[in-house]
């Protein structure tokens, strides 16, 4: 058991310390990492059955900068919407991490495997730069100087644009996206989300109709115990003075509850990819005991959903 965090969540209910609580939230960084979330989910999204390349993109829980939207518009999005629970994102951050995109893309450097983020689970079939959809026409347009030049100057703040929004918390401005998106995605994000029906709902509204939702979800106990299933075996009492009265931890939901969920919302599946790995706690508490056997191993899973 992680006693830091325990202390955390305790230390949580002392008056305005909660929001103090929340630190950093590490992968988005990095260019390097960004621009390998952004490849990954539209690689992904590809061989699930998405064609083209989105126009507008939305992300939920972007984190410590939106360089992943800032890779999909320098890829050429036309337009990004950031809707974090806690804006984590910093505007210097974002602007370095810009430049570094942009060699990246210049580079048409390959997407960073497992070995560099072994965090991402998931394997994907090539690491070449995806040119089928990238072709060198589209990226030629879409690194045009003139338009890099704009767009650094609207990360930078100096032009206000409709192009890049960021929102936090997101639940304010939700009806104005409606039916606009064409490719939301989430990075190791739904496995923090306190209300998913809700998430799941407000992800089927924003994205048009056919528009693709794109999730990476990351079900072990993130460190808060030694086993990645710890989580499920500590009892409700001993898990709330963990949460504390942070704004979010874990909502330890598995993955038939997130498939459940996006169905009910009003999302078809598309894709499906699952890791699992080997039980490790022997007693599970009371709400976890009748977990499936799939849900028992699914140690983290991509899922790709369109909206009906
Ligand atoms: C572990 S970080 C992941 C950040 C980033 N996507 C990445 O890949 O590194 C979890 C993120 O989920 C966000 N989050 C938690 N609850 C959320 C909610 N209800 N809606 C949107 N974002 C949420 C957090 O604020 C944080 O930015």
């Amino acid at each position: 058991m992680n006693f830091r965090q325990l202390a955390y969540g305790l230390l949580s209910y002392v008056p305005g310390a909660a929001d103090a609580l929340v630190g950093a939230t590490g992968g988005t960084c990095s260019a390097d990492y960004c621009y390998c979330v952004w490849l990954r989910h539209l690689v992904l999204a590809r061989t699930g059955g998405m064609s083209g390349f989105p126009a507008v993109v939305a992300e939920l829980g972007p984190g410590d900068s939106i360089g992943v939207g800032l890779a999909a518009l320098i890829s050429g999005a036309e337009r990004y919407v950031a809707l974090d629970a806690v804006p984590h994102a910093r505007a210097s951050r974002n602007l370095q991490i810009f430049d570094e995109l942009v060699h990246l893309f210049r580079m048409r450097a390959p997407i960073p495997g497992l070995d560099r983020f072994p965090e991402m689970l998931i394997g994907l079939p090539s690491l070449d730069f995806p040119r089928d959809v990238l072709t060198d026409a589209h990226m030629e347009r879409a690194l045009a100087p003139e338009r890099i030049a704009w767009l650094r100057q609207v990360v930078a703040g100096a032009v206000t644009s409709p192009c890049l929004e960021y929102h936090a918390p997101w639940n304010q401005v939700e009806e104005r996206h409606a039916g606009s998106v064409d490719f939301l995605l989430s990075n190791a994000v739904m496995e923090h989300v306190n209300d998913l029906a809700d998430a799941y709902r407000a992800v089927c509204r924003w994205l048009r109709p056919q528009g693709h939702a794109s999730h990476q979800i990351d079900f072990r106990s993130h460190g808060l115990f030694a086993a990645w299933d710890g989580h499920w075996a500590c009892p409700d009492w001993l898990w709330a003075l963990f949460v504390g009265r942070r704004p979010y931890l874990l909502n330890r939901e598995p993955l038939s509850t997130h498939l459940r969920l996006s169905e009910a919302a009003g999302l078809e599946l598309g894709k499906l990819v699952t890791v699992t790995r080997a039980p490790v706690s022997r007693r599970l508490a009371r709400r976890f005991r009748n977990l499936s056997p799939e849900d028992r191993v699914t140690c983290g899973a991509y899922l790709l959903a369109r909206r009906a």
